[in-house]
């Protein structure tokens, strides 16, 4: 088992659970291009707005989600060390005030479950500090559903050679620029938790019913 430097728990956490590098959970948050508004009823939007149409009608369209996928995927993949990769990156898909809010990254980070897990694209910026060289290995896409200004993307990584598959769900909350207010995201956090090392051990007696 590799206790690389891999999601070494946030570098803002306190450690957690003895792991050599607490790091790094998440990824900071993306948001996506806003495309321009799609024909009425594709992807449950309402009908695109006219030109008179007052502002922040606009309703993602299945290209601009998928670009804004992608556009996130990328700043999952800068080291810790490009610092100017990652900050041009992330505010391609977020804005100043945008908050990541997941009980996945709040346990390991240690932080108290419910609470906003980073708080500003500076403290993503921090957290991106402790990224391994090439951030996640891989990275797959399994589905992109969206809705006029959110993205739900599902998503299998792995962390690193060998390591076992982590699956995850990560919603995008857009502002009106098309970039991310919010982005809330969930995991196999057991999964991710053993590829950082920890040990993981069912009570005693038959799983409960
Ligand atoms: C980051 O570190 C790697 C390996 O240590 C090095 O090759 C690369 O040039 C560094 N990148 C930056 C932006 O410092």
């Amino acid at each position: 088992m590799r206790f690389s430097a891999i999601f070494a728990a946030c570098a803002a956490s306190t450690a957690v659970m003895a792991m050599p590098q607490p790091g790094w959970l998440d990824h900071p948050a993306p948001p996506a291009p806003q495309g321009p508004p799609g024909p009425p009823g594709s992807s449950g939007c309402p009908t695109p707005p006219g030109p008179s149409s007052p502002p922040g009608q606009q309703c993602l369209d299945d290209r601009s989600a998928e670009a804004y996928v992608n556009n996130f995927i990328k700043t999952l993949k800068i080291s810790g060390n490009d610092t100017a990769a990652f900050a041009s990156a992330i505010s391609a898909v977020a804005n100043p005030s945008v908050q990541e809010i997941s009980d996945s990254v709040n346990f390991l980070a240690n932080k108290p479950y419910g609470s906003v897990s980073l708080d500003g694209i500076s403290a993503l910026e921090n957290f991106h500090l402790s990224t391994p060289p090439g951030g996640i290995y891989q990275v797959s896409t399994l589905n992109i559903w969206h809705s006029c200004t959110a993205i739900t993307w599902r998503w299998l990584f792995v962390l690193y050679p060998g390591a076992q598959p982590v699956r995850g769900i990560n919603v995008f909350e857009l502002g009106k620029n098309g970039k991310a207010d919010r982005f809330y995201d969930e995991f196999n956090v057991a999964a991710w938790a053993e590829d950082l090392g920890y040990t993981i051990t069912p009570p005693a007696g038959p799983p409960p019913s």
